[in-house]
């Protein structure tokens, strides 16, 4: 793909891309948030532009610029996410779930921003789970909207970071989960990436390691192959 124009073999194609990490308020200067840049979401964005889709970006707080010629819906928290996927998602051919979503929020937000007490020795937050939006969508018929979750995994084995890909993908009844090694240093604000995607039957089927752009064409690559072996 250097320079030259891609095979347009998502051209007639709607693909919707979460992207980014959400942000859960705690008072009107704070939030909980995660280390998620964006940048893999991005890059699926962009190749999938350039392979002839037409785009929507739901992004969440990104820490890069957006990119050019995709339709952006941004939002902040996992609840205006889940709103916005929900909306695109209707009638697209694929979804792709690359945002890092808050599992939990605050249980309140206060409308002041939260003070200490003299001596008041520490603060414990009550947090309550957000929706799965992944798993929502799994779980609802998605005929003709192939679903595409990742897995954020710190397990270093590599056999038991695929059980674990294999169990989330069940979970969440996705199409695809691309499974991603993160730790301190690895898979957020890179350049580059590691994957591996699986199917539904557990299968891997590919491998891939560069660039988050070169890692987003090898996940189109699968991406394209299924929509071509299911009915439209
Ligand atoms: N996801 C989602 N909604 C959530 C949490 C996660 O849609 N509330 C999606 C992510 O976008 C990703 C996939 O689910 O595509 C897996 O996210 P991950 O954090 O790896 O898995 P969890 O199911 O949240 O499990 P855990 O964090 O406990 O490992
Ligand atoms: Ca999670």
């Amino acid at each position: 793909v250097s320079g030259a124009v891609p095979a347009q073999d998502l051209a007639g194609r709607r693909v919707v891309v979460s992207a980014g990490g959400t942000r859960e308020p705690l008072d009107p200067v704070r939030f909980l948030g995660n280390r998620s840049s964006g940048k893999q979401g991005i890059a699926i964005a962009e190749a999938a532009r350039a392979r002839g889709a037409a785009v929507t970006l739901v992004a969440a707080n990104l820490e890069v610029a957006e990119p050019a010629g995709c339709d952006i819906r941004r939002v902040s928290t996992a609840m205006e996410l889940r709103e916005a996927v929900a909306d695109a998602a209707a009638g697209a051919d694929v979804v792709v779930m690359a945002a890092a979503v808050a599992d939990y929020r605050p249980a309140s937000v206060s409308e002041a921003k939260l003070k200490k007490e003299p001596g008041d020795g520490g603060l414990t937050l009550e947090l309550v789970r957000n929706p799965d939006i992944l798993a929502e969508l799994g779980h609802a018929p998605h005929d003709g909207t192939l679903l595409v979750g990742f897995a954020a995994e710190t397990e270093p084995d590599g056999a038991r970071l695929l059980e674990l890909g294999r169990a989330k993908r069940a979970a969440k009844g996705a199409d695809l989960l691309v499974v991603n090694r993160v730790g301190w240093n690895e898979g957020f604000a890179g350049d580059d990436n590691a994957v591996v995607v699986i199917d539904r039957h557990g299968e891997v089927v590919a491998s891939a390691e560069g660039s988050k752009l070169s890692v987003a064409h090898a996940m189109l690559d699968v991406i394209v192959a299924q929509l071509a072996d299911a009915p439209d």
